[in-house]
């Protein structure tokens, strides 16, 4: 185990913007008045970004009556046992409005490998419920590895139940068995929130629950958004009232990342986009990292200085950007101060087996290509969200195409399409200088498995509408495979072929083994392996890759569901109904999987092994399960020799479980990879463990 000493401890508190408290090494009976009192912490407590020695520390405690507006303090206390006889630190933390009244705390000096109990009082004892913690194991401890990852929680259109049910399978987990942290990967909040009056049809299949009235919002279209930061603190507040979130970050130590609705739905770098119109947002950027800083206990860099406690804004103005450097960097001023007002890539160490490199995938990227408005002469109603796959890689590359020859246009049935790209960088989703940083540490990682815990996911999507029977539909216009637009869920790395080739040429060059990307954003679990290219190009996987499904956002099969036309003729290839089926079924993992003639056949026979059996080979090698219509969580489970997720699936998850297990299972999957040595190629292995995911498989 690695030991610091007090002093670097006390600067590295300082650094995080939190409290130190400092352990001693002989605990002693707690001391400090404690009686509980949940109503003056009303969104509960939490604990992140656990090392072998020390974890951060949070709570809110707003002032009780109106007059108590100015600076107070909180006392917390950190013990070995849940009725505090073995406390083992102890601190004061300030508290003030310029925080919005939350308190981050760090507690150094603890034991690796090791659960924590911690709580929160005011100076009459006022205190916040209890809660556990685990520290991360030393370096040197090779000891199994156990977490969950999950992505997209929805409190305006859904029920949390996914953490229910973590919380009860960790309950009843033999203690080697639990979990030692919930890595969250973005959409922790979405910043975009329906009014129910605004919309009385609901979402899908969802009511929409009255969450939060934005004191400063801006209405755009139907719905509304945050513009200051008390807004933005508003909507964390009302998803930490959540009985079963607020129970998890109790429980458990968050790794937390944001992904885009944390700042803005199609938002990146300063910059929104409504209505496929770009503006600037630097100020809303800068409230969005404000309330990120203050709500979720992480260790990020913040370089407006050390106080403690409080983010201490850069003053910056919502001005147009229009000059980008050669990685797609908007170079304007305020757009750069916004950006560097938070820094959330970072990496975290757990024992000998892991380490977890996390990036941000919205604050440095450049502008989707296949969002852009020139991008919608290369899809037509005919193939709803597809896009031929070489227009696609024309777009993502830019000027470096085809060795720096991009052409001019791009074909697309009997037209040719301007290539609006051809003189601008390649696409670039971490930005020249967190990749340097990201590679580097891929690169000098002694942990059996580096984990990338990228908040978008890197499996290509893809279909093969050049296979469908002439006459069903118009004549496909593409010279091969389809893509998917990023309306349909991309636009992140599975289309960024540039990048992804080069962090995965990256890895098989240094000869980097034990590498695996886990994802959310997609809203659906997908298990596979990690490769740049696919057939007709040479398939070579450098890792394995896992999305997990989202907690409550509604997912694509949903919406397919509710918004694909009727009489389409490619509807079987979606939300395809076999002849004896009443309702649609989620074709789409069939076709994702599988290709066109297996969805085709399944409308035809209704015959799931018929239609597998009529499997495009050369499609998705890389893929061993799909769900677009899954909820839930997934579970790592790592060792020195494998790689295991499990995917916890439940059903849509409409309204809030009454029950303790929060709710029925739909499938438990669980996939494994031996470690592979230098040079061999990963491979994954499928067991459905309960439930039966047909058209996933
Ligand atoms: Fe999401």
């Amino acid at each position: 185990m690695t030991t610091i000493s007090r002093r670097s401890f006390m600067e590295m508190a300082i650094a995080l913007g939190a409290t130190a408290a400092w352990g001693q090494p002989f605990p002693a009976r707690s001391s400090a008045p404690w009686h509980e009192r949940r109503d003056f912490y009303p969104e509960g407590v939490a604990s992140g970004d656990p090392e072998s020695d020390s974890v951060l520390l949070w709570t809110r405690c707003p002032p009780q009556n109106k007059d108590r507006n100015s600076a107070g303090k909180l006392n917390v206390e950190v013990a070995e046992d849940e009725s505090f006889r073995h406390v083992v630190a102890a601190a004061e933390a300030p508290i003030s409005e310029a925080s919005d009244w939350t308190c981050r705390v760090l507690a150094g000096g603890l034991k690796p490998a090791k659960v924590y109990w911690y709580r929160f009082a005011d100076a009459e004892g006022n205190g916040s419920r209890i809660g556990r913690t685990v520290t991360a194991p030393a370096e040197d401890d090779a000891r199994p590895v156990r977490f969950a990852f999950v992505s997209c929680q929805n409190a305006n259109d859904g029920a949390q139940n996914a953490y229910r049910r973590m919380i009860f399978e960790d309950e009843r987990a033999a203690e080697q068995d639990r979990l030692g942290f919930v890595l969250h990967l973005g959409d922790f909040i979405y910043e975009i929130v329906w009014y129910p009056e605004d919309r009385p049809q609901g979402m899908y299949d969802r009511r929409l629950r009255d969450i939060v009235r934005y004191e400063h919002g801006e209405k755009v279209r139907d719905f509304h958004i945050p513009t200051v930061v008390g807004d933005y603190r508003a909507i964390y507040r009302n998803y930490l009232h959540d009985p079963d979130l607020q129970d998890a970050r109790a429980r458990w130590p968050f790794v937390c990342m944001w992904d885009n609705h944390e700042f803005s739905w199609l938002g990146w770098q300063g910059l929104q986009k409504f209505d496929g119109v770009t503006r600037p947002a630097q100020t809303r950027k800068v409230a969005a990292n404000q309330a990120f800083f203050e709500y979720q206990p992480a260790r990020l860099f913040k370089p407006s200085g050390p106080s403690l406690n409080q983010f201490d804004p850069p003053r910056v103005a919502d001005a147009p950007i229009t000059h980008f450097d050669e990685h797609g960097l908007g170079q304007e001023p305020n757009n750069l101060a916004a950006i560097g007002s938070l820094r959330g890539y970072r990496a975290l160490r757990w024992g000998r087996n892991v380490e977890l490199i996390i990036t941000d995938q919205r604050s440095y990227r450049s502008e989707e290509p296949t969002d852009r408005a020139e991008a919608k002469a290369l899809s037509s109603d005919d193939f709803p969200g597809l896009m031929p796959q070489e227009a696609i890689e024309i777009l993502d590359a830019g000027s470096a195409y085809d060795g720096g020859h991009p052409p001019a246009s791009i074909k697309y049935g009997g037209a040719e399409v301007p290539n609006f790209r051809r003189e601008q960088p390649p696409q670039t989703i971490l930005g020249a200088e967190q990749k340097a940083w990201f590679l580097e540490r891929l690169r000098n990682s002694e942990a059996t498995w580096k984990i990338w815990g990228d908040t978008v996911a890197t499996l290509d999507m893809r279909a093969d509408p050049q296979n469908l029977p002439s006459g069903i539909t118009a004549a496909w216009p593409g010279a091969g495979y389809a893509g998917f637009a990023a309306s349909y869920g991309t636009g992140d790395h599975s289309t960024a072929y540039v990048e992804r080739g080069e962090i995965y040429d990256f890895v098989r060059e240094n000869g980097i083994t034990g590498f695996a990307t886990i994802a959310g954003d997609r809203h659906s679990f997908w298990a596979g392996l990690a490769a740049k290219a696919l057939p007709p190009k040479t398939f070579e996987p450098v890792g394995v890759a896992f999305v997990t499904g989202s907690i409550s956002a509604p997912g694509m099969v949903e919406a397919l569901e509710h918004g694909f036309p009727k009489e389409h003729p490619l509807r079987p290839l979606f939300v395809g109904q076999g002849p004896a089926d009443t309702r649609p079924q989620p074709t789409i993992n069939l076709l994702l999987r599988h290709g066109v003639r297996s969805c085709l056949e399944y409308a035809k026979s209704g015959d799931i092994s018929k239609a597998r059996a009529l499997s495009n080979p050369d499609l998705s090698p890389h893929l061993s399960f799909v769900d677009m219509g899954g909820h839930g969580y997934a579970v790592v489970h790592v060792t020195r020799g494998m790689f295991e997720t499990e995917f916890v699936c439940i059903p849509r998850p409409i309204e809030r479980s009454d029950g303790t297990d929060g709710g029925p299972l739909l499938y438990r999957a669980r996939h494994r990879a031996n470690l592979w040595r230098k040079g061999e190629t990963p491979k994954l292995e499928s067991q459905i463990l309960e439930g039966d995911p047909r058209f996933s498989v």
